[in-house]
């Protein structure tokens, strides 16, 4: 019981449950109780891709760059069966290149690469989990064909998006806002460069503030295109134009 509620006591407990309630509704609420429990306890996803991707990570625990520790957030990753959907509906072509800015240990990798994209890219600037997260690749259970189109690069996100041609990212609240501005303006002016149409799918758990997404909607490049909501994770898909 003490395991399950964390660093809350019971009544803290209740009133943490309550308050969801009240902000996201009972079936948000439920769906995001269930996705949390299942990452962190029974790991259904880890266990079916044969990966370790679950948990929190504290990045001061890692060798990440310290002048960037301000900028970003911890590790923890994306909820895996939600993101899978996502990534079914979008029916993105086989010709797409596929890039998660701050990629962690692989698990939307190793999703990506399922969806049979011609190259597949994380991106992650802390060592030891570009380490964890080449281990995932080789040892998870797609066919050694799809585990090819994954590359892990060790680099800061913004420098990789300076030369990048990938045509979607993927974003899971790897950074503070202003960082993300200027990650945003980075990936506005690719789409400049190359004179083509990028995507950009941004998510975060229904509980964070949506302060991200509006800082992407507000972003004169950026067109909001789709949105869902599984298992208490939210998804913003979003275009981005080259600029005329
Ligand atoms: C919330 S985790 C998301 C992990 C993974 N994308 C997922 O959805 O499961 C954010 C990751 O971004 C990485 N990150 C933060 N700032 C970065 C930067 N400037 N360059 C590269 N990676 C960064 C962190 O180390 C962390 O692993």
């Amino acid at each position: 019981m003490t395991r399950l509620l964390g660093t809350h006591s019971v009544s803290s407990a209740w009133n943490r449950l309550r308050n969801l309630m009240r902000a996201l509704g009972w079936f948000n609420t439920c769906a995001l109780i269930l996705g949390t429990v299942d990452d962190r306890w029974i790991k259904t996803f880890d266990r079916r891709y044969r990966v370790r991707t679950s948990g929190f990570i504290n990045l001061r625990e890692t060798s990440f760059k310290a002048e960037r520790l301000k900028d970003a957030t911890q590790y923890g990753p994306t909820n895996g069966w939600a993101a899978r959907r996502v990534l079914r509906d979008l029916k993105l072509p086989p010709t797409t290149h596929f890039c998660d800015i701050g990629c962690g240990l692989g698990r939307i990798c190793v999703l990506a690469a399922e969806m049979n994209y011609a190259r597949v890219t994380g991106v992650e600037l802390a060592p030891e989990l570009c380490e964890a997260a080449r281990v995932n690749v080789a040892h998870c259970r797609l066919s050694a064909a799809a585990r090819a189109t994954i590359q892990i690069v060790q680099a800061d996100a913004l420098d990789y998006c300076t030369t990048s041609d990938d045509d979607v990212f993927f974003m899971f609240r790897p950074f503070s806002g202003e960082f993300l501005t200027r990650m945003l303006d980075r990936i506005a002016g690719r789409a400049s460069e190359q004179k083509k149409t990028l995507t950009l799918i941004y998510t975060e758990r229904v509980v964070a503030t949506d302060t991200h997404r509006q800082t992407i909607s507000g972003h004169a490049a950026f067109k909001l295109t789709k949105e869902a909501t599984h298992y208490g994770q939210a998804f913003f898909v979003f275009t981005c134009a080259p600029a005329h």
